[in-house]
Protein backbone atom coordinates (compact mmCIF):
# COMPACT_ATOMS: atom_id res chain seq x y z
CA UNK A 1 0.00 0.00 0.00
CA UNK A 2 1.34 3.22 -0.64
CA UNK A 3 1.44 5.82 2.24
CA UNK A 4 -0.14 9.18 1.83
CA UNK A 5 1.55 11.86 4.02
CA UNK A 6 -1.13 14.44 4.64
CA UNK A 7 -0.81 18.13 6.05
CA UNK A 8 -2.82 20.17 8.53
CA UNK A 9 -4.86 21.61 6.34
CA UNK A 10 -9.05 21.16 6.75
CA UNK A 11 -9.24 19.32 3.60
CA UNK A 12 -6.45 16.96 4.59
CA UNK A 13 -7.96 16.34 8.28
CA UNK A 14 -10.95 15.37 6.82
CA UNK A 15 -9.60 12.43 4.91
CA UNK A 16 -7.71 11.50 7.88
CA UNK A 17 -10.63 11.17 9.23
CA UNK A 18 -12.86 9.72 6.38
CA UNK A 19 -9.87 7.28 5.98
CA UNK A 20 -10.22 6.16 10.11
CA UNK A 21 -14.27 5.96 9.89
CA UNK A 22 -13.71 3.50 7.44
CA UNK A 23 -11.29 1.01 9.17
CA UNK A 24 -8.06 2.35 7.90
CA UNK A 25 -5.16 3.44 10.21
CA UNK A 26 -3.68 6.75 10.24
CA UNK A 27 -0.26 8.38 11.72
CA UNK A 28 -1.55 11.27 13.79
CA UNK A 29 0.42 13.83 15.56
CA UNK A 30 0.36 14.53 19.84
CA UNK A 31 2.06 17.02 21.77
CA UNK A 32 3.75 13.82 23.36
CA UNK A 33 4.90 11.78 20.24
CA UNK A 34 3.07 10.71 16.87
CA UNK A 35 0.24 7.82 17.28
CA UNK A 36 -0.94 5.66 15.39
CA UNK A 37 -4.57 5.99 14.81
CA UNK A 38 -7.84 3.93 14.01
CA UNK A 39 -11.35 3.32 15.48
CA UNK A 40 -11.08 2.38 19.30
CA UNK A 41 -14.25 -0.02 18.30
CA UNK A 42 -13.51 -1.43 15.16
CA UNK A 43 -11.70 -4.66 16.00
CA UNK A 44 -10.02 -4.98 12.83
CA UNK A 45 -9.08 -1.90 12.46
CA UNK A 46 -6.99 -2.56 15.57
CA UNK A 47 -5.67 -5.82 14.30
CA UNK A 48 -4.11 -3.57 11.50
CA UNK A 49 -2.38 -1.82 14.28
CA UNK A 50 -0.97 -4.33 15.90
CA UNK A 51 0.31 -5.35 12.79
CA UNK A 52 1.69 -2.76 11.82
CA UNK A 53 3.68 -2.51 14.86
CA UNK A 54 4.52 -6.22 15.46
CA UNK A 55 3.36 -5.73 18.51
CA UNK A 56 2.18 -7.94 21.17
CA UNK A 57 -1.13 -8.85 21.27
CA UNK A 58 -1.58 -8.28 25.67
CA UNK A 59 -0.04 -5.03 25.52
CA UNK A 60 -3.31 -2.69 25.31
CA UNK A 61 -3.75 0.88 23.19
CA UNK A 62 -4.60 4.12 24.89
CA UNK A 63 -8.33 5.71 23.84
CA UNK A 64 -8.19 8.61 22.75
CA UNK A 65 -11.75 11.01 23.02
CA UNK A 66 -12.28 14.85 22.38
CA UNK A 67 -12.97 15.47 25.84
CA UNK A 68 -13.31 13.91 29.36
CA UNK A 69 -17.04 14.54 29.18
CA UNK A 70 -16.84 11.33 26.69
CA UNK A 71 -15.31 8.92 29.07
CA UNK A 72 -18.32 7.37 30.09
CA UNK A 73 -19.47 6.17 26.80
CA UNK A 74 -16.62 4.00 27.19
CA UNK A 75 -15.85 2.94 30.84
CA UNK A 76 -18.38 1.54 33.68
CA UNK A 77 -17.06 3.66 36.43
CA UNK A 78 -15.17 6.99 36.93
CA UNK A 79 -14.14 7.75 40.54
CA UNK A 80 -13.92 11.37 41.64
CA UNK A 81 -10.89 12.10 41.82
CA UNK A 82 -10.45 11.30 37.72
CA UNK A 83 -12.76 14.29 37.46
CA UNK A 84 -10.85 16.78 39.50
CA UNK A 85 -7.60 15.06 37.49
CA UNK A 86 -9.80 15.61 34.15
CA UNK A 87 -10.42 19.75 35.40
CA UNK A 88 -6.27 20.15 36.12
CA UNK A 89 -4.65 18.16 33.39
CA UNK A 90 -6.63 17.60 30.11
CA UNK A 91 -6.17 18.02 27.73
CA UNK A 92 -3.04 17.42 27.61
CA UNK A 93 -0.26 14.46 28.25
CA UNK A 94 -2.16 11.77 30.93
CA UNK A 95 -3.62 8.90 30.57
CA UNK A 96 -5.69 7.14 32.84
CA UNK A 97 -6.71 3.75 33.02
CA UNK A 98 -10.57 3.03 34.25
CA UNK A 99 -12.61 0.03 34.02
CA UNK A 100 -13.88 -0.24 30.54
CA UNK A 101 -17.29 -0.96 29.18
CA UNK A 102 -18.38 -2.98 26.05
CA UNK A 103 -17.81 -0.29 23.28
CA UNK A 104 -14.32 -1.15 23.79
CA UNK A 105 -13.38 -4.45 22.16
CA UNK A 106 -11.06 -6.63 24.36
CA UNK A 107 -8.72 -6.22 21.17
CA UNK A 108 -8.53 -2.98 21.84
CA UNK A 109 -7.35 -3.46 26.05
CA UNK A 110 -5.04 -6.23 25.31
CA UNK A 111 -7.49 -8.48 26.79
CA UNK A 112 -7.52 -6.73 29.90
CA UNK A 113 -11.33 -5.08 31.34
CA UNK A 114 -9.54 -1.57 31.54
CA UNK A 115 -9.00 0.89 28.99
CA UNK A 116 -6.42 4.17 29.04
CA UNK A 117 -8.35 7.09 28.52
CA UNK A 118 -6.36 10.19 27.32
CA UNK A 119 -7.31 13.61 25.74
CA UNK A 120 -4.90 15.04 23.63
CA UNK A 121 -4.06 18.40 23.35
CA UNK A 122 -2.69 18.69 19.77
CA UNK A 123 -5.18 20.89 17.75
CA UNK A 124 -4.65 18.44 14.88
CA UNK A 125 -4.96 15.30 16.85
CA UNK A 126 -8.00 16.74 18.47
CA UNK A 127 -9.65 18.02 15.45
CA UNK A 128 -8.92 14.61 13.72
CA UNK A 129 -11.29 13.19 16.69
CA UNK A 130 -13.69 15.65 16.58
CA UNK A 131 -14.20 15.07 12.48
CA UNK A 132 -14.33 11.37 13.22
CA UNK A 133 -16.55 10.88 15.72
CA UNK A 134 -14.68 7.66 16.97
CA UNK A 135 -12.65 6.88 20.01
CA UNK A 136 -9.22 6.91 18.45
CA UNK A 137 -7.16 3.70 19.68
CA UNK A 138 -3.46 4.95 19.53
CA UNK A 139 0.31 3.56 20.27
CA UNK A 140 3.06 5.18 19.66
CA UNK A 141 3.32 5.10 16.01
CA UNK A 142 6.74 3.01 16.37
CA UNK A 143 8.07 -0.29 15.14
CA UNK A 144 7.37 -2.28 18.34
CA UNK A 145 10.27 -1.85 20.40
CA UNK A 146 12.00 1.16 18.66
CA UNK A 147 11.83 4.75 19.87
CA UNK A 148 8.86 6.69 19.61
CA UNK A 149 8.50 9.05 16.54
CA UNK A 150 8.37 12.69 17.37
CA UNK A 151 8.19 13.67 13.37
CA UNK A 152 6.26 12.51 10.47
CA UNK A 153 9.20 11.52 9.41
CA UNK A 154 9.95 9.56 11.70
CA UNK A 155 7.14 7.53 11.34
CA UNK A 156 7.27 7.46 7.75
CA UNK A 157 10.45 5.58 8.30
CA UNK A 158 8.61 3.01 10.30
CA UNK A 159 5.36 2.66 8.95
CA UNK A 160 5.95 3.49 5.28
CA UNK A 161 4.15 0.94 3.02
CA UNK A 162 2.11 -0.66 6.22
CA UNK A 163 -0.48 2.56 7.02
CA UNK A 164 -2.92 4.59 4.57
CA UNK A 165 -1.49 7.64 5.48
CA UNK A 166 0.69 9.94 8.10
CA UNK A 167 -0.38 13.81 8.79
CA UNK A 168 2.10 15.92 9.89
CA UNK A 169 1.35 18.36 12.66
CA UNK A 170 5.08 19.38 12.99
CA UNK A 171 7.53 18.28 15.79
CA UNK A 172 5.65 16.66 19.03
CA UNK A 173 6.39 19.53 21.97
CA UNK A 174 6.96 16.77 24.80
CA UNK A 175 8.65 13.81 23.06
CA UNK A 176 7.77 12.24 25.80
CA UNK A 177 4.79 9.41 26.02
CA UNK A 178 2.06 10.63 28.05
CA UNK A 179 2.03 10.05 31.78
CA UNK A 180 0.58 6.69 32.58
CA UNK A 181 -1.73 6.56 35.72
CA UNK A 182 -3.91 4.12 37.69
CA UNK A 183 -6.41 4.49 41.00
CA UNK A 184 -4.91 2.89 43.80
CA UNK A 185 -7.87 4.40 46.57
CA UNK A 186 -9.84 7.13 46.50
CA UNK A 187 -7.46 9.68 46.67
CA UNK A 188 -4.04 7.96 45.62
CA UNK A 189 -2.83 7.30 42.05
CA UNK A 190 0.02 5.13 40.47
CA UNK A 191 2.34 6.27 38.58
CA UNK A 192 3.03 3.48 35.52
CA UNK A 193 4.61 5.38 33.53
CA UNK A 194 5.99 8.58 34.05
CA UNK A 195 5.71 11.53 31.68
CA UNK A 196 5.11 15.62 31.16
CA UNK A 197 2.60 15.13 34.33
CA UNK A 198 4.79 14.82 36.96
CA UNK A 199 4.46 13.57 40.50
CA UNK A 200 4.93 16.70 42.10
CA UNK A 201 2.08 18.58 39.74
CA UNK A 202 -0.22 14.97 40.41
CA UNK A 203 0.15 15.79 44.43
CA UNK A 204 -1.61 19.07 44.02
CA UNK A 205 -4.43 17.05 43.54
CA UNK A 206 -3.78 14.16 45.14
CA UNK A 207 -3.33 13.22 48.45
CA UNK A 208 -0.79 10.23 47.84
CA UNK A 209 1.34 9.36 44.10
CA UNK A 210 3.14 6.41 44.20
CA UNK A 211 5.63 5.47 41.91
CA UNK A 212 5.67 2.21 40.31
CA UNK A 213 8.67 -0.07 41.42
CA UNK A 214 8.79 -1.31 37.55
CA UNK A 215 9.67 2.22 36.59
CA UNK A 216 12.76 2.21 37.67
CA UNK A 217 13.67 -1.44 38.28
CA UNK A 218 13.55 -4.36 35.68
CA UNK A 219 10.82 -6.33 36.32
CA UNK A 220 11.52 -10.57 36.75
CA UNK A 221 10.43 -12.72 34.26
CA UNK A 222 6.66 -13.87 34.65
CA UNK A 223 6.03 -11.62 37.46
CA UNK A 224 2.88 -9.79 37.56
CA UNK A 225 3.03 -5.74 36.39
CA UNK A 226 0.52 -3.21 36.49
CA UNK A 227 0.74 -2.43 32.96
CA UNK A 228 1.66 -4.81 30.20
CA UNK A 229 4.09 -2.19 28.78
CA UNK A 230 6.42 -2.74 31.93
CA UNK A 231 7.51 -6.30 30.55
CA UNK A 232 8.38 -5.43 27.38
CA UNK A 233 12.22 -4.19 25.99
CA UNK A 234 11.15 -0.37 25.02
CA UNK A 235 12.73 2.70 23.44
CA UNK A 236 16.14 0.52 21.93
CA UNK A 237 17.78 1.82 18.91
CA UNK A 238 19.82 -0.72 17.14
CA UNK A 239 23.08 0.46 18.80
CA UNK A 240 23.67 -1.11 23.02
CA UNK A 241 23.07 1.67 25.12
CA UNK A 242 24.70 1.86 28.31
CA UNK A 243 23.96 4.33 31.09
CA UNK A 244 26.54 6.49 33.31
CA UNK A 245 25.55 7.55 36.22
CA UNK A 246 28.32 10.18 37.49
CA UNK A 247 30.08 13.30 36.87
CA UNK A 248 31.43 14.71 33.82
CA UNK A 249 34.92 13.97 34.29
CA UNK A 250 34.69 10.34 35.14
CA UNK A 251 32.12 9.56 32.67
CA UNK A 252 35.04 11.09 30.21
CA UNK A 253 37.01 8.24 31.80
CA UNK A 254 34.77 5.51 31.13
CA UNK A 255 34.13 6.39 27.92
CA UNK A 256 37.71 6.68 27.15
CA UNK A 257 38.69 3.28 28.36
CA UNK A 258 35.62 2.38 26.52
CA UNK A 259 36.25 4.08 23.21
CA UNK A 260 36.70 2.14 19.99
CA UNK A 261 35.16 1.69 16.56
CA UNK A 262 31.51 3.30 16.27
CA UNK A 263 31.06 4.03 19.85
CA UNK A 264 30.17 7.23 20.75
CA UNK A 265 28.88 9.90 23.85
CA UNK A 266 25.45 10.88 24.48
CA UNK A 267 25.91 13.73 26.46
CA UNK A 268 24.18 17.54 27.70
CA UNK A 269 24.54 20.44 26.17
CA UNK A 270 26.78 22.31 28.06
CA UNK A 271 29.65 19.22 28.12
CA UNK A 272 30.77 19.84 25.03
CA UNK A 273 34.00 21.59 25.72
CA UNK A 274 36.71 19.72 24.44
CA UNK A 275 34.88 16.78 24.23
CA UNK A 276 37.45 14.59 22.15
CA UNK A 277 34.92 11.70 20.82
CA UNK A 278 32.11 11.14 18.55
CA UNK A 279 29.27 12.48 20.45
CA UNK A 280 25.87 13.90 20.37
CA UNK A 281 24.23 16.43 22.76
CA UNK A 282 20.63 16.17 23.99
CA UNK A 283 20.01 19.20 25.84
CA UNK A 284 20.75 20.85 28.97
CA UNK A 285 17.43 20.69 31.19
CA UNK A 286 14.96 17.98 31.71
CA UNK A 287 12.42 19.53 29.16
CA UNK A 288 14.97 19.89 26.67
CA UNK A 289 16.36 16.15 27.20
CA UNK A 290 12.51 14.79 26.77
CA UNK A 291 11.84 16.85 23.58
CA UNK A 292 15.22 15.20 22.21
CA UNK A 293 15.92 12.07 23.12
CA UNK A 294 13.98 9.68 20.90
CA UNK A 295 15.15 12.19 17.83
CA UNK A 296 18.73 11.57 19.23
CA UNK A 297 18.40 7.80 19.48
CA UNK A 298 17.17 7.31 15.93
CA UNK A 299 20.17 9.66 14.42
CA UNK A 300 22.38 7.59 16.41
CA UNK A 301 21.45 4.64 14.73
CA UNK A 302 21.66 6.39 11.28
CA UNK A 303 25.61 7.68 12.24
CA UNK A 304 26.16 4.05 12.69
CA UNK A 305 26.33 3.54 16.21
CA UNK A 306 27.35 0.13 17.86
CA UNK A 307 27.96 1.23 21.46
CA UNK A 308 26.90 4.46 23.36
CA UNK A 309 27.71 6.03 26.57
CA UNK A 310 24.73 8.13 27.92
CA UNK A 311 25.31 10.83 31.01
CA UNK A 312 22.20 9.57 33.02
CA UNK A 313 19.85 12.63 33.45
CA UNK A 314 18.37 13.88 36.67
CA UNK A 315 15.06 11.95 37.62
CA UNK A 316 13.68 15.45 38.70
CA UNK A 317 10.26 16.30 37.47
CA UNK A 318 9.83 15.56 33.60
CA UNK A 319 13.19 14.01 34.05
CA UNK A 320 11.84 11.12 35.65
CA UNK A 321 10.16 10.17 31.87
CA UNK A 322 13.38 10.69 30.55
CA UNK A 323 15.27 8.75 33.26
CA UNK A 324 13.23 5.82 32.65
CA UNK A 325 13.10 5.56 28.73
CA UNK A 326 16.41 5.39 28.86
CA UNK A 327 17.22 3.13 31.54
CA UNK A 328 14.82 1.01 29.56
CA UNK A 329 16.86 1.26 26.49
CA UNK A 330 19.84 0.49 28.01
CA UNK A 331 18.16 -2.74 29.33
CA UNK A 332 18.67 -1.88 32.61
CA UNK A 333 22.69 -1.45 31.89
CA UNK A 334 24.41 1.27 34.21
CA UNK A 335 27.49 2.58 35.42
CA UNK A 336 26.92 4.11 38.70
CA UNK A 337 30.12 5.96 40.05
O1 LIG B 1 1.54 9.81 24.74
C1 LIG B 1 1.06 8.70 24.56
O2 LIG B 1 0.53 8.05 25.46
C2 LIG B 1 1.14 8.12 23.13
C3 LIG B 1 0.30 9.02 22.23
C4 LIG B 1 0.18 8.48 20.83
O3 LIG B 1 -0.95 9.25 22.79
N1 LIG B 1 0.67 6.75 23.12
C5 LIG B 1 1.41 5.75 23.66
O4 LIG B 1 0.85 4.49 23.50
O5 LIG B 1 2.48 5.92 24.17
P1 LIG B 1 1.68 3.15 23.71
O6 LIG B 1 0.72 2.08 23.33
O7 LIG B 1 2.94 3.23 22.98
O8 LIG B 1 1.93 3.06 25.24
C6 LIG B 1 0.84 2.84 26.12
C7 LIG B 1 1.33 2.28 27.42
C8 LIG B 1 1.78 0.85 27.29
O9 LIG B 1 2.93 0.67 28.09
C9 LIG B 1 0.60 0.07 27.83
O10 LIG B 1 1.00 -1.16 28.41
C10 LIG B 1 0.02 1.01 28.86
O11 LIG B 1 0.25 2.31 28.35
N2 LIG B 1 -1.43 0.82 28.98
C11 LIG B 1 -2.38 1.08 28.05
N3 LIG B 1 -3.60 0.70 28.49
C12 LIG B 1 -3.42 0.19 29.73
C13 LIG B 1 -4.28 -0.40 30.71
N4 LIG B 1 -5.58 -0.55 30.48
N5 LIG B 1 -3.74 -0.82 31.87
C14 LIG B 1 -2.41 -0.69 32.11
N6 LIG B 1 -1.54 -0.14 31.23
C15 LIG B 1 -2.02 0.28 30.05
MG1 LIG C 1 4.93 2.94 22.71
Amino acid sequence: MDTFLLNDSENDLLKAAELIKNGSVVGLPTETVYGLGADAANEEAVRAIFAAKGRPADNPLIVHLADFSDAVKYTSAIPQLAYKLADRFCPGPLTMVLPKNDRIPMVTSGGLDTVGIRIPSHPVMHRIIELSGCPIAAPSANTSGYPSPTTAGHVMRDMQGKIAAIVDGGQSDFGVESTVISFDSEDTVRILRPGAVTREMLLEVCSDVIIDPAILHEVEEGAKVASPGMKYKHYSPKADIIMVESNLDEFLNVVEKNYGEDVYALIFDGDTCNCPYRHMTYGSDSSQQAHLLFQRLRELDEAGAKKVYVRAPSPEGIGLAVYNRLIRAAGFEVIRI
